[in-house]
């Protein structure tokens, strides 16, 4: 069994992405920047925020975090959004989520412009990935499938199976696999017998939020399977997919930690990267 290193692989896309830095500055003379936002105080989006910052900071983007109290009115946040899609300093703004209820999130995704869209989440950048067109794509997503990619650089022809059908991960996740000509499964709670479907698959994407869903028996020997899930059990963290059976079957899977989570953040350097080249041209 494989056991995909996501620590690895998004560190060595970090150094990729700060070769890339240096070579940007040098023909443009400035960096690519972003900036994050960060309203109220729960522990884990703090963290994931510190780690995009650090990991910025890596590979030599300029990066800037703005906190706000929880109570924070919307007009504020819409309006400093206003004020970074006009400052040709910030390639890329994303406002971390999950927001506080009296903040509508949609209104607040919108406001960024599409060209400094990190997050993929702008309706104009999900529309350009489902129709094939370019786009910022979803930072998890995108991080899983250059982990499926450097298991199998051929997916043609695969059946790959996903399990959730968020915005955040299962659709996004579906077109970018669709633009590889696999053949895939979108899969959810209502799915009559997902254990059935899952043994058809030769890649699984779990992406849904129940602790160790996927078993042994689910996965057939050549399967490819990336656990997305991060579920907070009593004794520590688990994933979607039930790491000690699968790992027995499966002919590659991701840990949690340390498989997507990694990549998801080295991907949001990579996506700030690419909306900075496109805003040169
Ligand atoms: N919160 C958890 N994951 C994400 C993500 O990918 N983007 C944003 N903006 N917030 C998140």
């Amino acid at each position: 069994m494989i056991l995909i290193d996501g620590k690895k692989a998004a560190a060595e896309l970090r150094e990729e992405l700060k070769h890339e830095v240096e070579g940007l500055k040098a023909k443009y003379n400035k960096v690519p920047g972003l900036t994050v936002i960060l309203i109220g105080d729960l522990t884990p989006s703090q963290i994931y925020v510190r780690n995009k910052e650090k990991s910025a900071n890596e590979v030599g983007l300029k990066s800037e975090v703005l906190k706000y109290p929880d109570s924070v009115e919307e007009k504020t946040i819409l309006e400093k959004i206003e004020e970074l899609n006009k400052d040709e300093t910030v390639s890329g703004i994303l406002v971390q989520l999950p927001l506080p209820k009296h903040i509508d999130k949609q209104k607040v995704i919108e406001t960024i412009l599409p060209s400094k869209d990190v997050d993929g989440f702008h309706p104009m950048n999900v529309g350009n990935l489902s129709s094939g067109y370019e786009s910022s794509v979803p930072c998890t997503p995108l991080g899983c499938y250059l982990l499926i990619k450097k298991v199998e650089p051929n997916l043609s022809g695969k059946k790959a199976v996903i399990i959730g059908r968020s915005n955040l991960n299962g659709k996004p996740m579906t077109q970018l696999l669709l633009k590889e000509n696999c053949t895939v499964t979108i899969t959810h709670s209502k799915t009559k017998d997902l254990k059935a479907e899952c043994l058809e698959a030769d890649i699984i994407v779990a992406a849904v939020g129940i602790p160790e869903l996927v078993k042994g028996d689910w996965v057939k020997k050549d399967t490819i399977v990336i656990d997305v899930g991060i579920n907070k059990i009593e004794n520590g963290i688990v994933g979607d997919v039930d790491f000690d059976e699968v790992s027995k079957n499966a002919k590659a899977l991701t840990p949690v930690p340390g498989g997507v989570g990694p990549m998801t953040i080295a991907c949001l350097l990579k996506n700030t990267i690419e909306c900075f080249k496109r805003s040169q041209i």
